[in-house]
């Protein structure tokens, strides 16, 4: 399965933070953005990863990731030249698919919740179609929106409903069989000018072949789209990583323990960043490791 991280847009709700920087760059907590999304992808082994962003951005997320090498993956990078809609990722992204599957992540969704990397590699090896990951929200209006059979079969879904059909918000991140490429392609602009990727999603729906999985029981999902949703997403991340003294998302660490790159890789990135909590971070862990194996 092929990876794509739409780090597009103008996040034009977070402005003006985001006047001369990708929202997708501003830092969480003690990071960048697309680490968290990129760390989710790199949990469940998803190594050749696209990055779409715009034409003005793209050489700042090139020099923040690189080739992908120190990850133990392979990045590729492609502009969206203006936002025309999440499903345009699909197009933009068509060559690096190839034949392949594709996981979608949003560049601004954080993904946060025990054992997320097994029900994610589930869900991989489960798809038939599109399997999208939902969540309960308090306000759906804000979100795409899926009524789902109980047995996660998707039934319906909806942008934005001012009359939402359930409390089911669809998250950031979405698996697709290689059809959604011809799907996307053949799209026409919504009435808002966007191509959907909710209208990617019905095409699967009206042939019974999307499922949504829910994310439950204390599992933490949040976008960092507007002013209010960004600082809630570095309260919660500062809270969980000083009391647990574990990173959220540190993607040298989950690129470690997954087994893609080795003890050389992360004692050169824990110099890389030096007298940095970040750096310090990767330090220990390097250290716990050495231990270990000593041991
Ligand atoms: O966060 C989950 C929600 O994301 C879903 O529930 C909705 O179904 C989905 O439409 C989307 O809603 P948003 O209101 O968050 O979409 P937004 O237009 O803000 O775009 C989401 C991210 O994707 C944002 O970080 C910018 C980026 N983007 C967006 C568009 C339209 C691009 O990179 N390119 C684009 O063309």
């Amino acid at each position: 399965m092929r990876g794509i991280i739409l780090a597009g847009g103008n996040g034009t709700r977070l402005a003006p933070m985001t006047s001369v920087v990708s929202k997708q760059l501003l830092p969480v907590y003690g990071k960048p953005m697309i680490y968290y999304p990129l760390s989710v992808l790199l949990s469940v082994g998803i190594t050749d990863i696209l990055v779409i962003a715009r034409p003005q951005d793209l050489p700042l997320f090139e020099r923040l990731l690189g080739d992908g090498s120190r990850f133990g993956a392979c990045f590729d990078y492609a502009e969206q030249e203006t936002p025309r809609g999440l499903a345009d990722a699909l197009i933009v992204g068509r060559e690096h698919v190839g034949d392949d599957d594709v996981a979608l992540i949003l560049g601004d969704n954080i993904f946060h919740g025990h054992d997320f990397g097994s029900i994610v590699a589930d869900a991989i090896k489960n798809n038939v179609g599109a399997t999208l990951f939902a969540y309960e929200v308090s306000d759906p209006e804000r979100y795409g929106v899926v009524r789902v059979d109980r047995f996660g079969t998707l039934l319906d879904v909806v942008e934005k409903p001012s009359n939402p059909p359930s409390n089911l918000a669809i998250t950031g991140f979405y698996l697709f069989d290689n059809d959604a490429l011809d799907v996307a392609a053949g799209l026409s602009p919504s009435p808002r000018g966007e191509l959907e990727i909710t209208d990617v999603i019905k095409h699967f729906v009206d042939r019974g072949l999307a499922r949504a999985v829910p994310l439950t029981d204390g599992f933490v999902w949040l976008d960092a789209g507007t002013p209010d949703s960004y600082v809630d997403a570095c309260n919660y991340v500062q809270a969980i990583e000083t009391r647990q003294g574990r990173m959220i998302a540190c993607p040298e660490e989950v690129a470690f323990v997954k087994g893609l790159t080795g003890e050389d890789q992360l004692l050169a990135a824990a110099a890389e960043f030096g007298s940095s909590e970040y750096g310090r971070y990767l330090t220990r862990l390097a250290g716990r490791f050495i231990e270990r194996s000593a041991a």
